[in-house]
């Protein structure tokens, strides 16, 4: 199986993906598809995650450097070039490496100078969850980063999926000073022909600046100033905004002409000039036209971003709902009652929210009357319109209720095995997390259930953590009509970004975020 298989047969792989590889790791697709839809649209107001603001607007500077904002430094150009580096490292022969993170791991060799690397993971880190893993936040990086500077916002399709290495690659980056040859060698080892990398090359050289503190021979000392402490020189006068300049201004021989690594004082360091004159400009002129342009990039970074190991089964793609459920939880009373709650999302441009909204629950296959939610409790703004919230709780015809309801989203409900987010509590200052969950007796009798934390782990050599699961055990401690109730505990390495779920005899209950638990951050 190639890097690739995912890009040619999607739709096989897909429908594979679904029966087969749907938990890779214990967590359901859909949860995987709805948390990266929520960083990509919830933006601003409440439910918001704020991602995509690092990259707004597009000149914005977001890393963990001293005198940040004179640093010359802009978030958005470091996204694509984290990708970049991340990405081109894979290898379509040995079925390794691609877009999987594995650039944490190497901040230390040649051509990853710079605060690039480590400002861009440490910044995505909260987003890292057993949902979205380091390189699912890259590739969004991307997405994110063309959208806030101009690009497109709907053409580059955001999968999830991506696995993240545990070790560096043995690919290596080509530096300004790599051959041509070698240059081409690696792309091609990755999947990119002379035309795609001599295009992809000018596509992310639309954004940003070579810095004087990490390429001296390349970019001159004068560039350092007390607004401009790394000293950055643009790559086209037009650094914060994604277009063809950079293309015009090379064939032009006006403005930056290209950027510095046409014109570094050394010619071994002319690295862009090499590959664009390698086809006698001929790529470079087919996309210096701006549609021709956006077109290109639009593709070649959907192809970057969807470089992964032959192991990795990317989702399908992933647009904005118009429709969701945030925060879903069951709850049961001490007699015994379930009751469904959360909040339903709309997603809205120029069709106005209805007044109210309803639902209804379906169990044993027959379907609630339904319930009306009128009262709104908050809005948010996105990309892609703006959002609005009703909160629901509603007693469920328990056990045998299935699924949720609402316009045209259904999701389901097991309410067989459930975790109790509302009777379990996170200390965030001694990181312990006491989960309670509920399961019917008929099925907890002589059985044994586990809760397992998913837990972001630190890890030797990177920024990105890992990750690794906490199990606990869990105690019954009573009963609630149908139902008995377990608890458990455990102290983990952070409190912030955990899944949890619990297992009974084998089988696993939905996952929720530690997040919603009473106390949870
Ligand atoms: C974590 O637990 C889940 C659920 O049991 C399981 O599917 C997954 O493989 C586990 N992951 C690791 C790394 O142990
Ligand atoms: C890619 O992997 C193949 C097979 O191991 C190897 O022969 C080739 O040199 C690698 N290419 C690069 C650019 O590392
Ligand atoms: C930097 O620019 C100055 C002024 O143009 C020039 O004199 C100097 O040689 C340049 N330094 C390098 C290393 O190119
Ligand atoms: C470059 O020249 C072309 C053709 O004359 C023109 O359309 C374009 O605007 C120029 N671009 C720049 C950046 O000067
Ligand atoms: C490519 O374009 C550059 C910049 O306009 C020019 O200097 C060079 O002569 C061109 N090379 C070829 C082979 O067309
Ligand atoms: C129950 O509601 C769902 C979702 O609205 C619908 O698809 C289904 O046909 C309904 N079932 C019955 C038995 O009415
Ligand atoms: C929420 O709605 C109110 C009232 O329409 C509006 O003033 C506010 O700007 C909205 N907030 C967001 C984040 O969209
Ligand atoms: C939903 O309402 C029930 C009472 O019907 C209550 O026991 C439960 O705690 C509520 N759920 C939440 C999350 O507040
Ligand atoms: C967290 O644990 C500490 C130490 O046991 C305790 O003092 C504190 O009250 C707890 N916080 C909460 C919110 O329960
Ligand atoms: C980046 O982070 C890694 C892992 O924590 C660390 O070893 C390295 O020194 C950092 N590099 C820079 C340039 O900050
Ligand atoms: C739930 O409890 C009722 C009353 O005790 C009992 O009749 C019913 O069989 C139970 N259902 C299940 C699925 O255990």
């Amino acid at each position: 199986m190639s890097l690739y298989s995912c890009l040619f047969s999607l739709t096989s792989f897909s429908i594979l993906f679904g029966i087969v590889n749907a938990q890779t790791n214990g967590i359901s697709l859909r949860d995987k598809m709805e948390e990266m839809e929520h960083i990509w649209v919830d933006n601003a107001g409440i439910n918001s995650d704020g991602f995509v603001n690092a990259v707004t607007p597009c000149s914005n500077y977001v890393g963990f450097a001293s005198d940040a904002t004179d640093r010359g430094e802009q978030s958005s150009a470091q996204w694509v070039r984290v990708a970049f580096h991340d990405f081109v490292t894979g290898n379509l022969s040995t079925g390794l490496g691609g877009l999987d993170a594995s650039v944490g791991f190497e901040v230390a060799r040649p051509g990853n100078e710079g605060l690039f690397i480590n400002d861009t993971l440490q910044f995505m880190l909260p987003t890292v969850t057993a949902y979205l893993s380091m390189s699912d936040n890259i590739a969004l990086g991307v997405i994110a980063s063309v959208a806030e500077c101009g690009g497109t916002s709907t053409g580059i399709l955001p999968k999830v999926g991506r696995i993240d290495a545990d070790g560096a690659a043995s690919g290596l980056v080509p530096v300004p000073a790599t051959s041509l040859e070698n240059t081409l060698a690696q792309f091609e080892a990755a999947g990119f022909d002379q035309s795609d990398t001599i295009a992809l090359t000018a596509c992310g050289h639309s954004l940003g600046r070579v810095h004087y503190s990490n390429n001296p021979t390349i970019v001159n000392e004068s560039y350092v100033t007390s607004t401009n402490l790394d000293g950055g020189e643009e790559f086209d006068s037009t650094p914060a905004v994604f277009d063809s300049t950079v293309v015009n201004e090379y064939l032009n021989g006006t403005g930056q002409r290209g950027g510095p690594l046409v014109t570094a004082p050394l010619v071994a360091d002319r690295s862009d000039l090499r590959l664009y004159v390698s086809d006698d400009n001929a790529t470079v002129e087919s996309i210096s036209e701006e549609s021709a342009f956006q077109t290109k990039c639009t593709n070649l970074f959907q192809r970057m971003i969807d470089t992964v190991p032959a192991a990795v089964t990317l989702s399908d793609p992933i647009t904005p709902m118009t429709w969701k459920a945030v925060d879903l939880m069951l709850d049961i009373s001490t007699a015994g009652v379930v009751s469904i709650s959360g909040l339903i999302r709309n997603l809205y441009t120029t069709t106005a929210p209805p007044d109210t909204v309803s639902y209804t629950t379906t169990s044993s296959g027959t379907n609630s009357t339904a319930q009306t939610s009128s009262t709104t409790s908050g809005n948010g703004t996105s990309i892609f319109g703006s959002t609005i919230y009703w909160p629901f709780n509603n007693t469920l015809n328990s056990p045998g209720t299935t699924s949720l309801n609402f316009e045209t989203i259904t999701y389901p409900v097991d309410d067989t095995l459930f975790i109790l987010p509302s009777q379990s509590t996170v200390n965030s200052s001694t990181n312990e997390i006491v989960l309670r969950a509920a399961a019917l007796t008929s099925s907890a009798s002589g059985t044994t259930m586990t809760g397992v934390f998913y837990v972001p782990t630190s890890q030797t050599g990177t920024i990105t953590k890992k990750i690794t699961n906490t199990t606990l055990e869990m105690s019954s401690y009573g009963t609630a009509g149908n139902y008995t109730l377990f608890e458990g505990s455990a102290t983990v390495s952070q409190s912030t970004s955990i899944v949890a779920k619990v297992l009974l005899g084998g089988v696993g209950s939905q996952t929720v975020k530690t997040k919603i638990f009473v106390g949870g951050v």
